[in-house]
């Protein structure tokens, strides 16, 4: 698979990320709570943008951030120095991560999977490189489970995607996460408004690596 990262609309998006997230930025603090801040010991995170979970890892958290985009991981590096956290962050792609088997006791991912090129290679990468009994952490938007809403999420995705340079609407990805081979996953959906009158399903959980590899 040849993936590449850059071009206008990626240094857009980095520019843009955090202005446009600010105003559901609020809704979405529970959730890095509940999925960064539960983490410990040498964590990933799979497309850690701007750096906008950082302040919710607890101290003593060993952070590895990948992140293919250039111009987020610039920012990224900006923000963890501001904020006097320790990261090492690494270009590349969730598709196929430079790490070995069993290197991490956590791996998150925050809005991550909406983008990928192969959600379910990223979900079979992570629990790759998870050690025995290590956990993912993940919250997602997700297609809904209504059979009206997602026609309209699959009829919206073209120019959704177009305008936010490869998000998708339409994706079963806690169907991917549960069958990638973790021994136990355990999430919960749910509609998070945005604002305007519109809701978009959402997942939030975790799915824990088996202790016999
Ligand atoms: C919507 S942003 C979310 C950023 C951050 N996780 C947050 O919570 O704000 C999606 C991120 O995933 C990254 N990304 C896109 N495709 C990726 C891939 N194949 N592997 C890893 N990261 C990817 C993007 O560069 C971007 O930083």
């Amino acid at each position: 698979m040849t993936m590449s990262y850059d071009g206008l609309g990626k240094r857009l998006f980095a520019t843009w990320y955090d202005l446009l997230n600010a105003g559901v930025e609020h809704r979405v603090i529970p959730f890095r709570r509940e999925t960064a801040g539960v983490s410990d010991g040498d964590v990933l995170e799979i497309g850690g943008g701007t750096g906008a979970n950082l302040p919710f890892y607890p101290e003593g958290v060993r952070l590895t951030v990948l992140e293919p985009n250039p111009h987020m991981a610039r920012k990224l590096r900006r923000n963890a120095d501001r904020q006097g956290r320790a990261v090492t962050i690494v270009p590349g792609f969730g598709e196929r991560m430079p790490f070995a088997d069993g290197t991490f006791d956590c791996v998150l991912t925050t809005l991550v999977l909406c983008m990928v090129q192969d959600v379910e290679a990223v979900v079979h990468e992570a629990r790759r490189v998870l050690k025995p009994g290590g956990r993912f952490l993940f919250y997602e938007h997700v297609v809904s489970s209504h059979q009206w809403a997602s026609r309209w999420q699959t009829w919206l995705n073209p120019p959704w995607r177009f305008f936010t340079t490869g998000c998708n609407l339409d994706r079963d990805i806690g169907g991917d996460i549960e069958g990638a081979g973790f021994e136990n996953v355990d999430y919960r959906q749910f509609s998070l408004s945005v604002g305007v009158p519109v809701k978009i399903p959402n997942i939030v959980g975790v799915a824990t690596r088996a202790n016999a590899p």
